[in-house]
């Protein structure tokens, strides 16, 4: 628990948000919009949870943007869906270096066009020196692919006599994913209603706190941002021990 935190004086220590950013679809739909209206306004609650996070000290933020599943939705979609990523990286960096945060893209980012790519290398390693906020942004990201790939990285090594199979444990594992060296998510939000993980992070979510909202994600604000935190601070977390053990302490 960090001292310096200020939400921990009312509770768990809170450093890691995670979020599934759902409903943008059904926003628009709501008002007779197309469904890109929806991910244009949900873009909108993103810079207000930006910017809440950032208030709240909260060490790291990373959030779903994009599936690897998100491949399948109707092509028209996935186009413009690229466009508003291009456009963000473009128009909001800037933003985001001035509050010294640090973006990091974590996914599959072959996929991803030319352009995408330099914008992406080129956010990030504007920010790489900022010492705030760290602002993972999941981009072609799937849990299962990232379990793959470190998994992968390690057989390489052990191939190669740098690793003894016998050397590899959970924190090896740990070590080779996208978000090795941070701490674990402490509190999942999943806005639109739906109630899954929709193969997010999976390997740290293991002992997160989940909280799930029926508002669609334009439409989740500060106040809500908040309600999730404080319901979070309500909780006992007990990583396997008793209640008891806990409050013994
Ligand atoms: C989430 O909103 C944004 C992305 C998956 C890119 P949706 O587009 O899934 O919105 P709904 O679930 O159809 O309402
Ligand atoms: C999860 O939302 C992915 C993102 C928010 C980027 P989906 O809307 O794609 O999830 P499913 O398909 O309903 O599980
Ligand atoms: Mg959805």
């Amino acid at each position: 628990m960090s001292a310096d935190n200020p939400t921990s004086a009312k509770g768990n220590a809170l450093k890691h948000v995670c979020i599934i950013m759902d409903g943008n679809g059904r926003w628009a739909k709501k008002r007779f919009m197309p469904r890109f209206a929806g991910h244009k306004a949900g873009l909108g609650a993103l810079r207000k949870v930006v910017a809440s996070c950032v208030e709240e000290q909260i060490e790291v933020l990373t959030v779903f943007a994009f599936s690897s599943e998100n491949w399948r939705r109707p092509e028209k979609e996935v186009g413009l869906l690229m466009e508003l990523f291009a456009t963000a990286l473009t128009r909001e960096v800037k933003k985001l270096h001035e509050h010294n945060i640090r973006l990091r893209v974590i996914g599959e980012l072959s996929a991803f066009s030319d352009k995408i790519r330099e914008l992406i290398d080129a956010a990030v390693s504007l920010t790489k020196n900022n010492t705030g906020m760290i602002f993972n942004i999941a981009a072609n990201y799937g849990g299962r692919w990232d379990i793959t790939q470190a998994a992968q990285q390690v057989a390489l090594k052990v191939k190669s006599g740098e690793l003894e199979a016998d050397a590899v444990n959970e924190n090896v594992i740990e070590e080779h994913l996208s978000l090795n060296g941070l701490p674990e998510p402490d509190l999942f939000i999943r806005t639109g209603g739906e109630k899954r993980i929709s193969n997010f992070i999976l390997w740290q979510l293991a002992y997160c706190e989940f909280y799930f909202t029926d508002t669609l994600w334009p439409d989740f604000n500060k106040k809500m941002f908040i309600k999730a935190i404080d319901s979070f601070h309500a909780r006992q977390r007990r990583f396997g021990r008793t209640g008891e053990q806990l409050n013994e302490e």
